[in-house]
């Protein structure tokens, strides 16, 4: 499923948080979204996501035009999505999450990797302990699981793998792997330059709201604007 961002810009009051920006997540493919705090990563998924409006830009899921539909109606689309700051539920169970993502969902064949994740937690925790007391490493793995109950087509993530220890990293590294080989597009936000490498097929970098370079992750990575990004400094001297 083609999901295309095109010339899409954003304001809050007077302040410009997203110019021209466009890029593509073709079926299968990881694409990670990286750049320095406030550039307009979030604002971007929010966008694409429906919670965040705009009038400006186009953004279509195989050719639909989306912009403006609700985060549920994309939910049907075949969109799902994770929030930065791991939000759940959280005067219920971790159990309890599981089941309300399934409910809204409303199917019951669950992906293998959900499973695997499942299964995780099942050992770490149990699933009985209340999703207020769950570290952010775990809390970001139930909304993984809660993002692929109803396997979705394109999966947009926010910083899932902050706060996460090494087992949980691999486990989620290699869930969202293993969806994309089974043709799910996915967009990542990371910091980590290098799980970014590792797992990503093509790299998007914005600063300041646009888009300054884009292309293979270690061709990306190693591109002077980026680096000055990301220190902040001018290496021309
Ligand atoms: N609702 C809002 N109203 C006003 N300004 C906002 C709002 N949401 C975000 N911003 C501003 O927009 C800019 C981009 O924020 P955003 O959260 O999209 O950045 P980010 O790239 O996700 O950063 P981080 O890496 O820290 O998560 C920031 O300057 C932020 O303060
Ligand atoms: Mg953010």
């Amino acid at each position: 499923m083609t999901f295309s961002i095109h010339n899409v810009a954003k304001n809050f009051g007077g302040l410009s948080v997203l110019t021209d920006v466009s890029f593509d997540v073709d079926p299968g493919r990881i694409v990670g979204l990286i750049g320095p705090n406030g550039a307009g990563k979030t604002t971007l998924l929010n966008i694409a996501s429906g919670y965040l409006g705009t009038r400006t830009g186009t953004i279509t899921l195989e050719g639909r035009r989306i912009i403006g539909r609700s985060p549920a109606q994309l939910h049907r689309l075949g969109m799902s999505r994770t929030f930065q700051d791991g939000r759940l539920f959280d005067s219920q169970s971790l159990r309890r999450n599981l089941d309300l993502a399934a409910q809204i969902s409303g199917r019951r064949d669950r992906p293998e990797e959900y499973e695997r994740v499942v299964g995780f937690l099942q050992e770490r925790s149990g699933l009985d302990v209340p999703a207020a007391n769950l570290p952010h490493g775990t809390r970001m793995l139930v909304g993984l699981a809660m993002a692929i109950t109803r396997r979705p087509r394109l999966l947009l993530m926010d910083e899932p793998l902050a706060g996460l220890d090494q087992d949980e990293v691999s486990l989620l590294l290699g869930s969202v792997r293993s969806l994309a080989a089974s043709g799910v597009g996915v967009i990542l936000i990371e910091h980590n330059i290098d799980h970014v490498v590792r797992t990503c097929d093509s790299v998007v970098v914005l600063d300041r709201g646009t888009v300054i370079a884009e292309g293979a992750p270690h061709d990306v990575v190693a591109d002077t604007a980026v680096i000055e990004a990301y220190l902040g400094v001018s290496l021309h001297a």
